[in-house]
């Protein structure tokens, strides 16, 4: 799910500061889906290049079809974000990161990552992880359960990667709709599906809410 608020400094980030040069471009979003996310940096005042590896029948179409991790692209740009996607890259990128991202970053600009906090409690919060799980076991190959913030950052300090990382958490107040979770998981459901029936049933009692999120800034330069 987007995540809302965002960051203040990652809407400073967006705002527009001099002419951009030659071959630089603004914002790139990697992995943009549904929409939803680039809904946000829209309401931002931006008009994000989309890149998605699915052309999907319905809904936002990506500006650019292809894998994120070996994006068709020569440009650099001032804002690279990825959100809710590294999760599912994890598995690729765990030793040695999204490296082809640091040459997409405008030696000015930064490279921002958001991602779900997989969160044991309160109850509505691990429901949400549950799901994710769930979601990444029936998927395994295109989706990967929410990625802890401590694992991001124990693992890319190994990364070969110079440059200045910046990190924070926040609440996150999307509205997640508990009844249209519980439809969704349902509609799927067979007599077969225990851990799906149980989380239904749990959504059904509890809630069901995104809990907390985390964002790490990266740029190539200490500025
Ligand atoms: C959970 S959705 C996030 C959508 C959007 N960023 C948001 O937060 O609203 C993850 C998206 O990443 C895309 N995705 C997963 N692996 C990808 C890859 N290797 N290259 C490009 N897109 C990928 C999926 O197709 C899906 O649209």
């Amino acid at each position: 799910m987007p995540f809302t608020p965002l960051p203040a400094t990652f809407v400073e980030d967006l705002r527009p500061f001099g002419p951009l040069r030659a071959g630089c471009h603004e914002v790139l979003e990697l992995g943009s889906g549904d929409g939803l996310f680039t809904d946000l940096l829209r309401r931002e005042g931006v008009e994000p290049v989309t890149l998605d590896r699915r052309r999907r029948a319905t809904g936002a179409a990506p500006v650019i079809c292809g894998d994120a991790l070996e994006p068709p692209l020569r440009a650099r740009f001032r804002v690279v974000v990825a959100a809710n996607l590294l999760r599912h890259l994890w598995p690729r990128i765990r030793a040695n990161g999204p490296r082809r991202w640091r040459d997409l970053v405008a030696p000015d600009g930064c490279l921002w990552i958001f991602e779900d906090e997989p969160l044991a409690n309160p109850p509505a919060a691990r429901h949400y992880r549950d799901l994710q799980a769930l979601l990444a076991g029936l998927d395994p190959r295109t989706r990967g359960p929410l990625l802890a913030s401590r694992e991001f950052r124990r693992q890319r300090g190994l990364w070969d990667w110079t440059g200045r990382w910046r990190d924070g958490t926040a609440v996150n107040h999307w509205p997640l709709s508990a009844p249209r979770v519980v439809e969704f998981l349902s509609a799927g459901l067979t007599g077969a599906d225990g851990d799906a029936a149980r989380l239904v049933a749990a959504i059904a009692r509890d809630g069901v809410t995104c809990g907390r999120y985390w964002w790490s800034r990266w740029q190539p330069e200490a500025i």
